[in-house]
Order: structure tokens, then C-alpha cells, then sequence
């Protein structure tokens, strides 16, 4: 059974309250429930953490990666400017995907630029909750078939 670690970062516990024209109606535990469903019926179990510390998502990574075949991240703001959180992910060598609800590339400038995204396998954005579903996804694939198969 595959053992996937979801992380979500600061501000992420308030969605649903969250600028909803941006993020959308649902909270986070709405999305939780709705990534869990997916993974239950691909045999998949996630391990979910949320927080709004630096320091807590690298200590998280830094303990779960030995039991876990991926991550899915999305970090929000660290996304931008977080090197820390960047090399923790290098350093977990396990694959990686990071994840967005928004298009982060037709937002403010400052948002087009991930940091973290150079230390994962790919980025998916702008799909709402479905963007954590089609990240656990990807991970699947390229965990059953390895990187070099990855286009085919
Ligand atoms: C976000 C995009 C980030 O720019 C922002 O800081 C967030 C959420 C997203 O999921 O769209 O908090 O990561």
C-alpha cells in the first residue's frame, strides 16, 4: 500500500474563509475528506498536516519522509521565498509534487516565482481541491513507473 504525506502550509487552515473568489467555498477539512475518498479507492493512505510554521513542516518531513513513498505539498506563501523548506524537500529524497489551488503564473508577480517547485518532480496549480487529487495521481505513476518512464 502506498503511503503518501499531504503538507499544507500557512493560511491554509482558514480556507473557506479565504478570499473564496480566489481559493474557493470549501475549508480545508472539506478538501481533506474529498483527497481521503480518492485515496481510499486507489488504496492509498495519506498522512495530512497543516501549519503555519516554518520549523513544523521541515521537522514534519524531516520524520515521516523513511515511511512515506511520496509527498504532496503545497507551501503556500513559503512557496515564494522559503529556501529552507526547498532544501528540506532535496534533502527527503522521496518525489515530491507541489500543488496550488490557484494558477499562482495569473496572480500577483511575486506569486509566478516557486522556489520550492526546482526540488519536486512537477507543480500542478490552478485546479482547486482537484489539484491535490491530480498531484496524488502523478505520484502514482511515477512511483509505479520510475522516473524514466515517465512520458511514456
Ligand atoms: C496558494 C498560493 C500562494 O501564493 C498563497 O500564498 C497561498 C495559497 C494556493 O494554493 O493557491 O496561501 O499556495
Amino acid at each position: 500500500m502506498l503511503k503518501i504525506g499531504i503538507i499544507n502550509g500557512p493560511n491554509l487552515n482558514m480556507l473557506g474563509k479565504r478570499d473564496q473568489k480566489i481559493y474557493g467555498n470549501l475549508t480545508l477539512e472539506e478538501i481533506n475528506r474529498k483527497i481521503k475518498s480518492f485515496a481510499e479507492k486507489e488504496g492509498i493512505e495519506l498522512i495530512i498536516m497543516q501549519s503555519n510554521f516554518e520549523g513544523e513542516i521541515i521537522k514534519f518531513i524531516q520524520q515521516n519522509a523513511s515511511r512515506l513513498n511520496g509527498l504532496v505539498i503545497n507551501p503556500a506563501a513559503y512557496t515564494h521565498y522559503s529556501y529552507v523548506i526547498a532544501d528540506a524537500l532535496r534533502d527527503c529524497s522521496i518525489p515530491v509534487v507541489e500543488v496550488h489551488l490557484s494558477n499562482i503564473f495569473s496572480r500577483e508577480d511575486f506569486r509566478g516565482k516557486s522556489v520550492t517547485a526546482s526540488a519536486c518532480i512537477g507543480q500542478i496549480a490552478g485546479f482547486g481541491y482537484q489539484s491535490y487529487i491530480l498531484a496524488i495521481h502523478a505520484l502514482q505513476d511515477f512511483l509505479k513507473k520510475g522516473s524514466s518512464e515517465i512520458n511514456k
